[in-house]
């Protein structure tokens, strides 16, 4: 191999900074075919600069090529020449655009060429063979949601990555490495193969066949969580108050929406008898948005009608400082207790959390002897579920104590009586 002449990179000079800071804040909004809409990662960096500070890492300041550009004007002139391919480079719009990723992987080629005293490659096969054998490759061992190996690969680079979590393990994957692996492939659900059958033909190029089967694959799953939990997440009546499901009339305006945000709290149940065993939710507060002039927040409503004698009310708009220091409190009464929304009682946030955990552990008393082995319990009474795995140590003492305490509890008390369940009977419940 030759010896590699090291020259300052255009990174270590300029950059069109303003170009890709506009580029990446723009990449925010984008809500279709950018990584993020597949699988959230929370610290992803924009495509866009990644894209820019591995061009600007790769490709040799002008400065540092006197041979071919001997005076500052000349200097000047061929940055500028670069920047204007950074900036057609950050642009989402050209994410796939091969005429801008030709450009850039060109200029690429002709830097490593330089430091290798070797020619540039002429061709677009050339220049994607010599980057793939030459170029430094790109190794990311933070990888995350895999932005940086994702644009290496797109610049014709070889990339490899790596990450302590395992979902950004798998993300990165499925962004790198799984698609070249299916490349030029037709897609393979049902609905194709169909249409295969009957003589339709495939024209598709890249991915395109892999992302089609993602597609069909996604809205399956989607549809399957919508038959089988669905009317777990009833869709929100409109403040018109139409039924569910009932058309506008003569507007033909819909009366009805889907939820996009549920809120959860836990459940106890009342501590006060008159609730006839309701259950209450703990909730440290009722405010939805504190914004100012967007205020909105839900109000306990009493009524008979509803499950556990009373439903929320989604409200916004004025409101007043005492109601909204109270739907600030929630269900919350002093530190560590909370009251009743039905009858004011207080429930002891110890007893409260006391109560769940036995509910949770309650269902291992029964057959004790399954503790030292995976454990699942389902806690009816308060409506959460608890999977308890693997960790007999800390869950013996729990179990004993709620033992304890549950045989000094009265009959038809706060836990049921559920045998325990495994892991895999649990498992079955959701196939
Ligand atoms: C800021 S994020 C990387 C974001 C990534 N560049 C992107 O665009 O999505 C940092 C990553 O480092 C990973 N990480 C932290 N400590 C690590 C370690 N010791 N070994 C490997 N990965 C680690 C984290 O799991 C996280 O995914």
């Amino acid at each position: 191999m030759p010896s590699e002449t090291i020259r300052k990179k255009l990174i270590e000079v300029a950059l069109p900074l303003e170009a890709i800071n506009e580029a990446s804040s723009r990449e925010k909004s984008i809500r279709h075919g950018h990584p993020s809409t597949l699988h959230l990662w929370w610290a992803r960096r924009p495509l866009a600069a990644c894209r820019a500070i591995l061009f600007g890492q790769l490709v040799d300041d002008p400065s540092s090529v006197p041979e071919e550009f001997p005076t500052e004007a000349a200097q000047e002139k061929e940055r500028q020449r670069l920047f204007r391919i950074i900036e057609e480079l950050v642009k989402w719009e050209n994410s796939n655009d091969e005429v801008v990723l030709r450009a850039a992987r060109r200029e690429i080629a002709r830097s490593v060429a330089r430091s290798r005293g070797e020619a540039p490659p002429k061709t677009n096969a050339e220049i994607d063979a010599y980057l793939a054998e030459k170029a430094p490759p790109v190794l990311d061992p933070f990888c995350g949601g895999g932005s940086i190996p994702l644009e290496a690969q797109r610049l014709g680079l070889r990339a490899y990555a790596s990450d302590l979590n395992p979902v950004a393990v798998l993300i990165t994957k499925a962004l790198i490495e799984i698609p070249p692996k299916f490349a030029g492939l037709p897609p393979v659900n049902p609905e194709a193969r169909a249409k295969f059958a009957k003589g339709a033909a495939w024209n598709g190029r890249g991915a395109q066949g892999l992302a089609e089967d993602v597609r069909y694959y996604g809205r399956w799953m989607r549809d399957e969580a919508e038959k089988r939990i669905g009317h777990l997440y009833p869709k929100a009546k409109l403040p018109d108050g139409q039924e569910a499901g009932s058309a506008g009339g003569a507007t033909g305006r819909e009366k009805e929406a889907t939820v996009i945000a549920w809120l959860w709290a836990r459940t106890v149940t009342s501590p006060n008898p008159a609730a006839s065993g309701a259950h209450v939710p703990l909730a440290s507060s009722f405010m939805l948005s504190t914004k100012a002039n967007k205020k909105a927040w839900v109000a306990p409503v009493i009524d008979a009608g509803a499950p556990d004698g009373y439903r929320f009310e989604v409200k916004s708009g004025a409101i007043g400082k005492e109601a909204e220091a109270k739907a600030k409190a929630g269900t919350k009464a002093a530190r560590g207790s909370f009251t009743c929304v039905l009858t004011g009682t207080r429930c002891p946030m110890a007893t409260s959390m006391m109560k769940l955990t036995m509910a949770a552990c309650a269902p291992g008393l029964w057959q004790s002897s399954h503790m030292d082995r995976e454990v699942a319990c389902i806690s009816l009474p308060t409506r959460t579920t608890k999977i308890l795995r693997n960790r007999p140590s800390q869950h013996g003492n729990l179990t004993r104590n709620a033992a304890v305490r549950l045989r000094a509890m009265p009959k038809g008390g706060f836990t049921d009586s559920k045998p325990l369940a495994t892991i895999s009977q649990i498992a079955s419940l959701w196939r």
